[in-house]
């Protein structure tokens, strides 16, 4: 087994309910320390991809290892593990918005932390200056703009710095500008080694930074 492949799908497919063919019969992998971008048609199958990755759906049928962890046969002390070195960037944010920025992006920790309070200021702080957004740690989302909410989404992603992160549509809804400050995030994280799959629907956005380009269509490989 290559050590190196972070994340591997062999003839991975995805049938949700309802005779729904989301994936078939999908294989490739990702190095550590990789950028991967996913692009395709909407109902292609790119959050599909990135909820297999995270555990939060299941293969219909196939293989698909992260860290050389079959997702299938996984158990409970894994399935924590495994959380414990993703993050996740929402398609539809999920941002609490009867609570402030710092308490959105502690809820995050809570989960896989048992730090003490200082320990987790400092940790929340260090995320959101990671994203540029330090000064708004007492506001409510609401009071932030599109760009700002999707950095808020990225420092809730990326607190318990996760080896790998995987970010669905997070320049969706942004003006290029903001798409491109948002891209420029990513590729710092991933200078620091962190591994990434981004999708994206629009890939004239990616420039430079698309170096690899997974393209779906109707849940298989397109050119
Ligand atoms: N929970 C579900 N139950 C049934 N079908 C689903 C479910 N989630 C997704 N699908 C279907 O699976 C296919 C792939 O969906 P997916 O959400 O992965 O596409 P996508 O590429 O992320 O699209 P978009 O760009 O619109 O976000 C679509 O046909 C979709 O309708
Ligand atoms: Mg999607």
């Amino acid at each position: 087994m290559n050590e190196n492949k972070i994340i591997k799908f062999e003839q991975a497919s995805k049938v949700y309910p309802g005779d729904i063919t989301a994936l078939s019969n999908l294989s490739f992998s990702v190095e550590k320390g990789e950028l991967v971008f996913l692009a395709g048609h909407s109902g292609a199958g790119k959050s599909t991809i990135l909820k297999l990755i995270a555990g939060i759906e299941l293969a219909s049928s196939g293989t698909i290892t992260v860290n050389n962890i079959n997702l299938a046969r996984i158990s409970q002390n894994q399935r924590t593990f495994i959380r414990q070195h993703i993050g996740l960037v929402f398609q539809d944010h999920k941002i609490l918005f009867d609570r402030d920025v710092f308490a959105n992006v502690r809820l995050a920790l809570d989960i896989c932390s048992n730090s003490s309070a200082k320990e987790i200021n400092a940790r929340v702080t260090r995320a959101l200056e990671s994203v540029g957004l330090e000064h708004k740690i007492h506001a409510r989302p609401e009071q932030l703009s599109g760009g700002e909410q999707q950095r808020l989404c990225i420092a809730r992603a990326i607190v318990h710095q996760p080896k790998i992160l995987l970010a669905d549509e997070p320049t969706a809804n942004l003006d290029r500008a903001n798409a491109l400050k948002i891209l420029e995030l990513f590729k710092n994280f991933h200078r620091a080694g962190v591994t990434l799959i981004i999708s994206a629907h629009d890939e004239s956005l990616l420039g430079d930074y698309g170096k690899r380009i997974i393209r779906l269509s109707n849940g298989q490989f397109r050119g």
